[in-house]
């Protein structure tokens, strides 16, 4: 089975070739992922209108690379499996309308797929694990918990209730004079900085409501940043590891809520397991933090190489073969409505 995979629902252009054949491990042939991060950086964030743009520009090629890197022809492809949404619904656009396109011309079936499906799904791809498992998705647009018991079988246990985490770290950096994307600059600038000189909250903390939520914490940052101002390199480094260490300790609290839970609702699992997803995801302290939780409570840590755990078309292929071989891939998509906020 060999599936063609297209994503364009936030700021990556990308396209994919993964193939399955027989009883061995899925195989990513092609991985092809275009970064617009330079477009939007001038803008401090993600600006929609030019995101719709550049993937207009620049999917076609994207997907002559993936097909070229895979040398895989589009007549030995299975399906092509497109982000059909939540996302940006200009890209969302772009990438659905070019996947349909190459459907009807290739006489091939169109699968549209969940982005957050591509999300859960990818530790399948890269760890071969079994149903269930528990997901900790943390990117620029979606903070949740996940319990993943099957193919199209999602239980959201927790979600933000007003910021993303990636967002808070992204208008963290801003906050601070840090450039875009803010978490990777945060967590260098934390690396130099004292996490206990600012005592900032661990929002939900103990609250025996499952979400998360990051506002409160934001505005703390921003009354320490004003209270101190003019900052010097010290200051934004004690305030990036401070801010750091609320974000681990407040995630930390709230994934130990599931991973009981989780026992709870699936007492049978031999060995069950947290996978992390999302940009987030790439921060040590936070990884460290995740890491301990599940050793305590017994559970293995899947983290997927960087690569597969933001955007990227592999996931979204992936995602293709698993309803392709579950018989979930749907009547043929080709009236399929982005939707951008499925
Ligand atoms: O998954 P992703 O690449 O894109 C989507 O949002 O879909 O996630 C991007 C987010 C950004 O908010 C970025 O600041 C954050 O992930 N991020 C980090 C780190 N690297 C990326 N946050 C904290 N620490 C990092 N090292
Ligand atoms: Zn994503």
């Amino acid at each position: 089975m060999r599936v063609l995979g297209i994503e364009t629902s936030c700021d990556e252009t990308a396209a994919s070739i993964v193939a399955l054949d027989g009883g061995s491990a899925p195989e990513i042939l092609s991985n092809v992922v275009l970064s617009q991060i330079e477009e939007h950086a001038a803008f401090g964030g993600v600006v929609p209108e030019i995101a719709a743009r550049a993937h207009v520009e620049a999917l076609d090629g994207i997907v002559e690379a993936a097909l070229t890197d895979s040398a895989v022809s589009l007549d030995e492809v299975d399906a092509v499996a497109a982000t059909a949404g939540p996302g940006l619904v200009g890209g969302l656009i772009v990438g659905l309308m070019t996947a349909k396109a190459i459907a009807a011309a290739a006489n091939k079936p169109l699968i549209a797929i969940n982005h957050l499906e591509g999300h859960a799904l990818t530790a399948r791809l890269t760890d071969g694990l079994d149903f269930p498992y528990l997901l900790l998705l943390v990117s620029g647009g979606h903070t949740q918990i996940v319990a993943v018991r099957g193919v199209g079988d999602y239980q959201r246990w927790a979600t933000t209730i007003d910021d993303a985490l990636g967002e808070a770290f992204d208008k963290t950096a801003k906050m601070l004079g840090l450039p875009y994307p803010g978490g990777p600059n945060v967590e260098k600038a934390a690396a130099k900085g004292d996490a206990s000189r600012f005592a900032f909250p661990r929002p939900m903390k103990g609250s025996a409501q499952p979400d998360f939520s990051f506002s409160g914490l934001k505005t703390a940052v921003r009354q320490a940043a004003t209270v101190i101002a003019p900052l010097s390199d010290q200051d934004v480094a004690d305030i990036c590891a401070s801010f750091q260490a609320a974000v681990a300790d407040a995630l930390g609290d709230r994934v130990a809520r599931a991973l009981a839970r989780f026992r709870k609702e699936f007492p049978d699992k031999a060995k069950p397991a947290l996978v992390v997803a999302g940009g987030v995801a790439a921060n040590r302290t936070i990884k460290a933090t995740l890491e301990a939780r599940c050793s305590k409570a017994g559970f293995a840590f899947v983290a997927p190489p960087q690569k597969l755990c933001t955007d990227n078309a592999a996931m979204i292929a992936w995602a293709g073969i698993e309803r392709l071989r579950a018989g979930m891939a749907g009547e043929n998509a080709a009236d399929f409505a982005p939707r951008s906020r499925w």
